[in-house]
């Protein structure tokens, strides 16, 4: 049966853990196993780099074929709307469709497909797979199944993030104690209880994190709602050595790419020894190859 990851949502308990130790497995065998040639697309109606190409890789080095919808030479370009696009595509008859797009998607028409779907991250919806990444390095650098008594910091622009969404989904299952860092000057993720400690700025915080997420600012998702240039952004909520060292001793760095440097993250400590930003992209390819013999298994 093909399954459609299209949220946190939509994966059980022992979805979560099976997934979790298919990553962990091939990451420490170094091999990933799928003999039979089936085909993924990916259909990417908005810029990505290290999400697609990771998808990519994975089906690669799962045995599969991969092919790209490329909008600038496709039908759309003829008029054809992305929802017969997206029906035609299904009807093609591969095994996977790993879809992004600006909107959020309509999930009757992707639960209409014959094929497994992902997504890859939908307007300000979700980014499933990015939190299940994110997670499972979380995860390997505590030497742990849970994130049970992990106090994590979620910093910047949190409202329009489907990053945030799907990690606060996910990250809450999976026991950690969450906070959120919201600048002034976006308006406040709804999508997240009340109850949910939130500050405005670093120096507000009490100390001891034991991870920090920052987040870019989605300049595409606001028009010109941010009045603030760069730098002043940067002075007032970016992470800096000096505020990391203030987030506790221990404290790791997450960012999902891409990033701003010199606006919501500093260079040294995006390239520090606190920082799993390259470990983050290198378990995104373990953990979208988990996904994709998931979805098709
Ligand atoms: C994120 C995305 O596209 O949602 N990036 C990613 O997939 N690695 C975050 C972002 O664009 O800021």
């Amino acid at each position: 049966m093909r399954k459609k990851i299209l949220s946190i949502d939509d994966l059980d308990d022992g979805d979560l853990s099976r997934l979790f130790f298919r990553a962990r497995s091939m990451k420490t065998q170094r091999a990933f196993v799928k003999n039979e040639r089936s085909v993924m697309i990916t259909a990417f109606f908005e810029a990505s780099t290290r999400t697609k190409l990771s998808f990519s890789l994975a089906a690669l080095k799962l045995g599969m074929g991969v092919l790209n919808f490329e909008e600038e030479s496709s039908s759309l370009k003829k008029g054809e709307s992305i929802k017969d696009t997206l029906r035609t595509i299904g009807s093609l008859g591969a095994d996977l469709l790993v879809i992004r797009s600006k909107e959020v998607v309509d999930r009757g028409l992707l639960e209409a497909l014959p094929c497994g779907i992902i997504n890859a991250g939908d307007g300000i919806n979700e980014h499933p797979s990015q939190a299940l990444l994110d997670c499972l390095t979380l995860l390997n650098t505590f030497k742990s199944d849970t994130l049970v008594g992990k106090k994590i910091l979620i910093a910047g622009d949190i409202a329009h993030s489907r990053v945030a969404r799907s990690n606060y989904k996910l990250m809450t299952r999976l026991g950690a104690q969450l906070s959120l860092l919201e600048p002034p000057c976006f308006k406040s993720a709804s999508f997240i209880p009340k109850t949910v400690a939130r500050y405005g700025q670093f120096e507000e915080t009490s100390g001891d994190f034991d991870a920090v997420m920052m987040l870019r600012i989605q300049k595409e998702r606001q028009g010109d709602a941010i009045q603030l240039r760069d730098s002043e952004y940067f002075e007032l909520y970016g992470l800096s050595e000096k505020r990391l060292r203030s987030l506790g001793e221990k404290c790791v760095v997450l960012h999902p790419g891409p990033m701003n440097l010199g606006v919501e993250i500093e260079a040294k400590v995006a390239y520090g020894e606190r920082s799993l930003i390259d470990v983050q992209v290198e378990n995104g390819v373990y953990m979208r190859a988990a996904l994709i013999g998931h979805c098709t298994d």
